[in-house]
């Protein structure tokens, strides 16, 4: 994308204004009210008896990699959109860089009931090369985009037990733009009988592992002093907030029970991403939190450190996406987004939503570390009471205004000043 994802007063606009604020060469159908057809529902899932529907908006202010995003989000939740967008220009300047590892994923192999587990694991190793060649044949076109098995790898699990001697094969495939769980599941069914004959056991499950740790994406970002201090009004110095939030930092290192949460403020704006553009996203939540919990103990998956005149954030967390296969078939709301992310392929995917995880990850911390959470909830719950007392264009801010200004957030609150701003219009 060309133009710049710097929108500034995107969100004072009205839905038909931010449309065509975004310049999007395609139509927007696909996220109207019934874009997803029901006999495409139908098609989708079992037992249809409706779709459902959730705000698809977009966030602004990303640079990816060096160049212009809009992060498409799908999402229930009040201010991650907003938070998101405002942690992205303060990172702005030096954007977000991101390294992704090639696209491999993991599939298991469970052999049971082996006498000799060391054995087993020794002729699996020597059988290497024909299992690969194997499975390489089955998968031809893949082979030829740069894909395709690329490992192959027994681990011994138990040495005796109710399951016997139990051994697992690991085999590694480079799934390119696929998710690739369909692929791998697959393959690993395709070589179970000839992995358990050369284990001399009973075959298992044949299933892809979530914990796709061959396929990892890391993304940082810095923000300047200067960017960090708040900019309505709080007194508080960009320095302090950097402290602030390297703290913040450190106390999700040493707690799981606070890292546990700082890494739901990266899941987010990540699963958001992921939402709308028809990813499995609970095949990465899965495999987020046992990469977060890798070591024996669960940690942040992000974490920020003080750097030279500002603030330097990292996350690297395992990302697997696809810009192919899946519900991107028939899903036109999820073509849709990835047209509207620029996202070609699975790296650009994986980038921007790892992308839009450190920024709402960013934001709250900032929030956290100086005003706490709630008044940012607070005035994005103020707009939303406006708009269902029944406020529209101008008077949603000046409702939402005096509502946060009086400390009284609520329904009927919201009513009577609209009530009484609608007697005053002349
Ligand atoms: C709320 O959805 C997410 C936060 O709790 C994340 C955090 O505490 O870092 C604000």
């Amino acid at each position: 994308m060309s133009r710049s994802s710097r929108l500034s007063g995107f969100y004072r606009l009205g839905i038909a204004e931010r449309r065509a604020r975004l310049n999007h060469a395609g139509s927007f159908a696909a996220i109207d009210p019934g874009g997803l057809p029901l006999e495409a529902a139908d098609g989708m899932i079992e037992n249809v008896i409706g779709t459902y529907a959730l705000p698809f908006a977009v966030a602004v202010n990303f640079v990816v990699d060096g160049a212009e995003v809009l992060v498409p989000m799908a999402i229930e939740e009040p201010s991650v959109v907003a938070a998101s967008s405002n942690a992205a220009r303060m990172a702005r300047p030096a954007g977000f860089s991101t390294t992704c590892t090639a696209p491999v994923m993991i599939g298991q192999i469970q052999v049971t009931q082996i006498r000799d587990v060391d054995a087993a694991a020794a002729a699996l190793r020597e059988a290497t090369p024909e299992l690969l060649a194997a499975a390489r044949a089955l998968v031809p076109r893949l082979a030829e985009r740069g894909g395709g098995p690329v490992g192959f790898e027994p681990r011994i699990l138990a040495r005796s037990g109710v399951d016997g001697g139990v051994v697992v094969a690991h085999l590694h495939v480079d799934c390119r733009d696929a998710m690739g769980a369909n692929l791998v599941n697959t393959l690993c069914e395709a070589l179970a009988d000839r992995v358990a004959a050369i284990a001399k056991g009973e075959p298992g499950l044949r299933i892809l592992s979530n914990l796709t740790d061959g396929r990892l994406v890391t993304v940082r970002c810095f923000a300047s002093d200067a960017n960090l201090a708040p900019n309505d009004g709080v007194d508080v110095d960009g320095v302090e907030v950097r402290k602030a939030i390297a703290q913040a930092s450190r106390f999700a290192e040493l707690d799981p029970y606070r890292a546990c949460t700082h890494n739901k403020g990266i899941m987010n704006g990540l699963d958001a991403v992921l939402l709308a553009t028809g990813q499995d996203w609970r095949a990465v939540e899965a495999g987020a939190h046992a990469f977060a919990a890798r070591s024996g103990t669960y940690k942040p998956l992000a974490v920020w450190h003080e750097a030279d005149g500002g603030l330097a954030g990292e996350l690297t967390m395992p990302l697997a996406v696809g810009t192919v296969g899946g519900a991107l078939h028939v899903h036109p709301g999820a073509r849709l987004a990835l047209a509207l992310a620029g996202a070609g392929t699975a790296d650009k995917l994986a980038a921007v939503a790892a992308a839009a995880g450190l920024a709402t990850n960013f934001a709250a911390l900032r929030a956290l570390a100086t005003e706490g959470i709630q008044r940012g909830h607070m005035a994005l719950h103020a707009r939303s009471l406006a708009r269902a007392a029944g406020a529209t264009g101008d008077l949603v801010d000046r409702v939402a205004a005096a509502l946060a200004a009086g400390g009284d957030v609520k329904a009927e609150r919201a009513r009577e000043v609209l009530a009484q701003l609608a007697k005053e219009l002349p």
